[in-house]
């Protein structure tokens, strides 16, 4: 599938023509002397905001389309994960599940595995829960064939992806934050949004020194958004641009971009800040201390010890349950290790039932799990007598098609070197 369109693609998809973007430095230069004058803050900013996000906004590929449901995948896959992390598997998942409807179809095995990596995996279940709940319901619908033009890949579906901003809100995995994006980015509602960039751009603009996570406060950070993208609405079409242009897409967009790219937690870039002037933060000399978000939560350290046991070239793997961090994922056999001492013939005994012949580092695997900072000891081991309780026995080129959690992952890659280098 052509996903990646051309220059001007991208650009019309945003409601700009090529004219406009030429003509863009007479914009940031001048002002924006071809609409009335802004008069409040809050335009000033929106209009400010707008110009900015047409120059400098990044290509990224969910911003060539407004197809809802590619833009909901993207936002799925952005919570908790960096954009320069999400574009290959978001460009991969579009690949290999273009439709709704094959994302309700897929089965289990096929989602975790072009979700391994991409960490938090109620993620990809609550979007398939979502996908399913939406054929379904168009099917008792009984909503006729159409075509979705707004899909690179034009094809027939016969569901219909909601509009309006409270059914997105009532499916699985969707929040206040992801069904504000979806109905801004996608139908150009005036729906706002509020992540933790929007939150660091909106209290050094409004000099809001309480922590953003206080009930109050969180309320006002959304009433503002809410002024924001409404203002939005309001604002004149930007020279070059249609008479419809996407403006509440635009808006809610910049906020996020300023926060990536400008308004960023360390070291943010005042200097070459398009609201620079309208930021009471910076005014004040405060732009470091906010957003106040008090005292971080303590990490706390865990220590695993993970047995990678070969025989006759397979290896022991088993799925974590349902209702588990990581459930559906594959893992090498583990342990969590308490105490100063590590007893490895004991926990291999205990856990498989043998006497180990050999037990031989492997190597040390670090990562976090939300608090926690977990360090994964893997030890290769070989017993004559191995009771694989819930595991089972895989080949490397087996273990490829399972989705293995991050650190885990690792281990299968050194587990099949390690098969290779010995023959
Ligand atoms: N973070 C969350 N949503 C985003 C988007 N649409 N583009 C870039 N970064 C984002």
């Amino acid at each position: 599938m052509a996903r990646l369109g051309t220059a001007d693609n991208f650009l019309s998809a945003r409601g700009f023509s090529a004219f406009s973007f030429s003509r863009i430095s007479c914009i940031s230069r001048f002002g924006n002397f071809l609409n009335s004058k802004p008069k409040t803050k809050n335009s000033k900013l929106v209009s400010a905001l707008l110009d900015w996000f047409a120059v400098n906004a990044r290509d990224l590929p969910w911003r060539r389309t407004r197809d809802p449901y590619a833009i909901w995948v993207s936002e799925i896959m952005l919570q908790q994960t960096q954009v320069k992390t999400v574009i290959p598997f978001w460009n991969r998942w579009l690949r290999e599940l273009p439709t709704i409807e094959a994302a309700a179809k897929a089965d289990s095995a096929k989602l975790h595995k072009l979700w391994e990596g991409l960490g938090y995996y109620t993620r990809v279940r609550n979007l398939q829960k979502a996908a399913q709940q939406i054929v379904n319901s168009s099917r008792s619908r009984g909503d006729e064939a159409q075509i979705n033009k707004k899909s690179e890949t034009p094809h027939v579906v016969s569901y219909k992806f909601p509009e309006k901003f409270e059914e997105v809100l009532a499916l699985p995995g969707i929040g206040r934050y992801t069904a504000g994006a979806i109905c801004s980015i996608a139908f150009n509602q005036p729906t706002p949004i509020l992540d933790g960039n929007v939150i660091r751009v909106l209290t050094r603009l409004f000099g809001i020194a309480e922590n953003p996570k206080d009930k109050t406060t969180n309320a006002k950070l959304w009433q503002l958004a809410e002024t924001l993208v409404g203002r939005a609405v309001l604002c004149p079409p930007r020279r070059g641009e249609d008479t419809a242009p996407y403006h509440c897409s635009h808006l809610n967009q910049s906020l996020m971009e300023l926060g990536a790219l400008v308004c960023t937690p360390r070291n943010p870039q005042c200097m070459i800040c398009p609201v620079q002037k309208l930021c009471m933060a910076c005014a004040e000399n405060r732009v470091e201390e906010l957003p106040n978000l008090g005292k971080r939560e303590k990490a706390t350290a865990r220590r695993f010890a993970a047995f990678v046991i070969e025989r006759n070239g397979k290896f022991l793997v088993r799925q974590r349950p349902a209702g588990v961090v990581n459930a559906h994922l594959w893992e090498f056999p583990n342990i969590e290790v308490t105490g100063a001492r590590l007893d490895l013939p004991e926990i291999f005994k205990s856990e498989f039932g043998g006497v180990p012949e050999k037990i031989s580092p492997l190597g040390t695997v670090k990562h976090s799990i939300t608090r926690y900072r977990i360090t994964l000891e893997a030890f290769t081991a070989s017993s004559k007598r191995v009771s694989p309780g819930n595991g089972v026995w895989k080949t490397p080129a087996q273990m490829q098609s399972l989705a293995f959690n991050a650190a885990h992952k690792k281990l299968a890659s050194a587990a099949a070197k390690s098969i290779l280098s010995d023959r």
